[in-house]
Parts: C-alpha cells; structure tokens; sequence
C-alpha cells in the first residue's frame, strides 16, 4: 500500500488496534451539544464526554468564539520571561476553584504532562526544603497517570509499562481498591477496602519516610475502569501522608470540572491533597491544555526565598497557549452559569438508579458509579480478555452511541449537560446491546 491509494495509513494511531481500525474504519467529523455525527452521517450520542472531557457538550458557541477571537488578536505568546494577560486570568479563574491554599497554577499541554510536572515539583519541593533525600514516588497498581516516563512509573497498568524499559527507579506502589467479592455493584463509595490505605504505612516503614517524596493517586480511578474510593480511604491516605511529611497529589483529569457534582473530587469527598493535576474539562477539550494546582506552602518553598533567577527549571513551549487559556475562561464562565457541576449533582441519583438498572442483564458482574461517571464490568470470554467488551463498543457505536470500553468495563461519563431522556437512551441501549453480543 503507497500513501496516494491508502489514505489511513500514515496516521499512527495512539492507543488503537491499528490494523484492526483500518480494515474497518469508523470516523467522526462533526459534533454538537450531545452528539456526534459518524462519517456515514449518523448521530452518535456521547456517552464518553469525547474520552472524559467535553464536560459542557460539544462546540459551545462561547468557547469556539473565544478561540477564533483570539487566534486573530494573539496566536502566541512565549510563556518563558513574558506573559500574556489570558493566561494569568485563567490561572486566577482556575484557583478559584481549587480547594482553599491550592491558588498557585502551573499550566501544560495535557493530563500526562500534568502528572509529569506535579512529580518534578514535588521533587524540587523536597529539595528547596532541605528534604533532598526524599527522591520516591508512590502510586498504585491499577492508576492511569498518563503515558510519561514519570506518569507510566508510578502508573499501575502492565500493559502501558512492558514495552518501554525501566521506567523512573525509586518507585513503589500502593494495591488497588477493586474487590468485586466484597464490593459487587456498590453505589457510590464502597464500604469495604478503608483499610487499603494502611497498606502506604508498609511502605513507609519499608522505605524509610525520609526517601519518600509523594504519593500520587486518581481520587476515583477512571481508566482502568471507573473504581470509586472505599469510604475512609482517602482519608486515610491523607492522615498517613501528613504524618510523614510526605505530599499527597491528586490526578484530577478527570475528576475535576464537574464530573463528581464539584469542581474537584478533592471537595466532593472532603480531603484536600497537596497537589491536584488536571486536563480534559479545563478547556472542554477545545484546545489541548493540562495544569497543576499546588498548594502555597510547596509554591512558597521552591519559588520564595530561593537564589535570583528562574526557580524552576521546567515549563513548555505552550504552557498557558493563549487559544488554550481563551478556551478555558470561556469554558469556566459556562459552568459557572450553566451550574454544570451543580446540575452533575442533582443528576447523579437518577445516574445511579439509571446504570443500576443494568444489573442482572446478560454479562453484568458489576455496576460502580458516582457523580456522573459510572462501570459496567462484564465477564470476560475465556480465553479472551476484552473481545466481549470491544464488541459491545462496536455495537453500540454502529447503532448511535458512544461509550468506552476498558478490558471488560463499560465506562460511562457523558457531558453533565445531557438530559434525563438521554440518560435512558443510553443506559436502554446498552441493555438491548448486551443482549444482543455473546
Ligand atoms: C487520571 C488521568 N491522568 C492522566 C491522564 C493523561 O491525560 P492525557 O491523555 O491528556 O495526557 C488521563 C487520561 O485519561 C487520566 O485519566
């Protein structure tokens, strides 16, 4: 195949079987509000938020205004040494939001690179401080912290790890919170699996407090397939954390902007880390852009007092992007008065009711679900991990609806601008698709 008689071929796609994609393509090329439009001109509604992040639905007039206007007025503006006003007011926008003391915001590109840069400052941190010898970082089994060298290390999914070496040495890693034989279709927080979080203290006692920089968690793990925190857990990670000077970073990328009815999963379920990365919703995916909240007291430690001169060694090309920081402002002001994360909320009890009903239907071993975010675990096939899933996805997307599959689980996490009737659409097809595919 030559490029001019293969037009797909050139595109590497990420995080897709190639092969198979390109011997039966599905392509999108357009969307509005709730839906999709497939390259054969059919609806397809949203059930996924894009991949988490169209959080106020799809080409908002206000937000696809912002960015032409600013296109025109600013293309660019190097973020080394020289601002631009729109970044600064998306940062003051951002920390608004932000749990009280975590007002200092540090922009990237995407979620990956957010981690990437949460894990650096919580090293430099260490070290401006005089804890130098603090160099491990913590994640845990299970955790999608993007694709980096930094995020896939402290990431807990073999499958993003095998392939690429080594990865960042000093890394250890808490045990997951899955445990279908004690939490089968919990609403909301599990009860069982508190305790999980005692398991930081053997890490701790293993490692020696003073090697230990940071532990990096998703407050509610979405990637591997939406596992809400067991009540008391965060709780604990963040008792466990205090008492051994050790900073505790969220990844909200896909927690923040609404998704758990707050702007962050920090507010939502009460424990305030030290750091919160965050992408997707930022911006409504518009315009690619990721940031990091970090709390006074670890800004105050690299950035005041130190020697003249740059105080962090670290930034991007288009941290703060000015169509970047245009998109976030227009998307903050249209959750601010929509009452999206309010609206998320209210919804979430319909939600819940709505994906429970899934349970008993043909494959379902588990439902798990919170704000307006929700899994749906089937079976497996024997022998074929993810085959009954994957058809799921594809049946339901050839019949007008997106969802994402993850190994065997459903994910769900549509716009928190869709409507109860939308709501039934999608959880009333998935029902008859699951039927449908052995
Ligand atoms: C919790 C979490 N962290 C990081 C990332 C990586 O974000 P990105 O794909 O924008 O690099 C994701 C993406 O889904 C995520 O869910």
């Amino acid at each position: 195949m030559t490029l001019a008689n293969d037009p797909l071929a050139a595109f590497w796609m990420p995080f897709t079987a190639n092969r198979a994609f390109k011997a039966h393509p599905r392509q999108l090329i357009a969307a509005k509000d709730m839906h999709y439009t497939s390259d054969d001109g059919r609806k397809i509604l949203d059930g996924t938020a894009g991949l988490w992040a169209v959080n106020a639905g799809h080409c908002r007039a206000s937000i696809v205004e912002a960015i032409q206007k600013t296109a025109a007025e600013l293309d660019y503006a190097p973020p080394f040494q020289l601002g631009h006003p729109l970044a600064f007011e998306l940062a003051s926008r951002v920390a608004a939001l932000m749990p009280e003391g975590l007002d200092r915001i540090f922009f990237t590109n995407s979620g990956s690179e957010s981690v990437d840069t949460a894990l650096k400052i919580a090293l430099a941190y260490q070290r401006a401080i005089g804890q130098g010898t603090r160099t491990r970082l913590i994640g845990r089994e299970r955790g999608y912290n993007g694709v980096g060298f930094g995020g896939i290390s402290v990431g807990g999914i073999v499958n993003n790890r095998r392939q690429f070496g080594t990865l960042l040495t000093g890394v250890d890693h808490l045990p997951h919170t899955h445990d279908i034989a004690h939490n089968a279709f919990s609403r909301g927080q599990p009860a069982w699996g508190g305790h999980l979080a005692d398991n930081l203290e053997a890490i701790v006692a293993l490692h020696g407090p003073e090697t230990i920089a940071a532990v990096i968690v998703e407050p509610l793990a979405g990637s591997t397939g939406v596992l809400p925190p067991p009540a008391g857990y965060l709780q604990k990670l963040r008792e466990i954390t205090t008492k051994h000077s050790i900073l505790l970073i969220f990844d909200e990328v896909i927690t923040g902007f609404g998704r758990l009815g707050g702007a962050t999963a920090a507010e939502v379920l009460g424990v305030t880390p030290d750091l919160i990365t965050m992408a997707k919703g930022l911006t409504n995916a518009a315009v690619p852009m990721g940031a990091v909240a970090v709390s006074r007291h670890v800004h105050d430690g690299i950035v005041e007092g130190g020697p003249d001169g740059i105080e962090l060694f670290h930034g991007y090309t288009y941290s703060g992007h000015p169509l970047a920081a245009a998109a976030g402002i227009a998307t903050l002001d249209i959750y601010k008065s929509e009452g999206l994360f309010e609206r998320a909320a209210a919804l979430s009890g319909y939600w819940e009711d709505a994906v429970h009903s899934l349970k008993g239907k043909r494959h379902v071993i588990d439902i798990r679900n919170m704000g307006l975010v929700a899994g749906i675990e089937l079976e497996p096939r024997a022998g074929a991990i993810g085959k009954r899933a994957m058809e799921v996805f594809h049946t339901c997307f050839d019949t007008g609806l997106l969802i994402r599959v993850t190994g065997d689980i459903i994910a769900l996490s549509p716009p928190l601008i869709l409507e109860k009737a939308h709501i039934d659409e999608m959880i009333g097809r998935i029902g008859d698709v699951l039927e449908m595919v052995d």
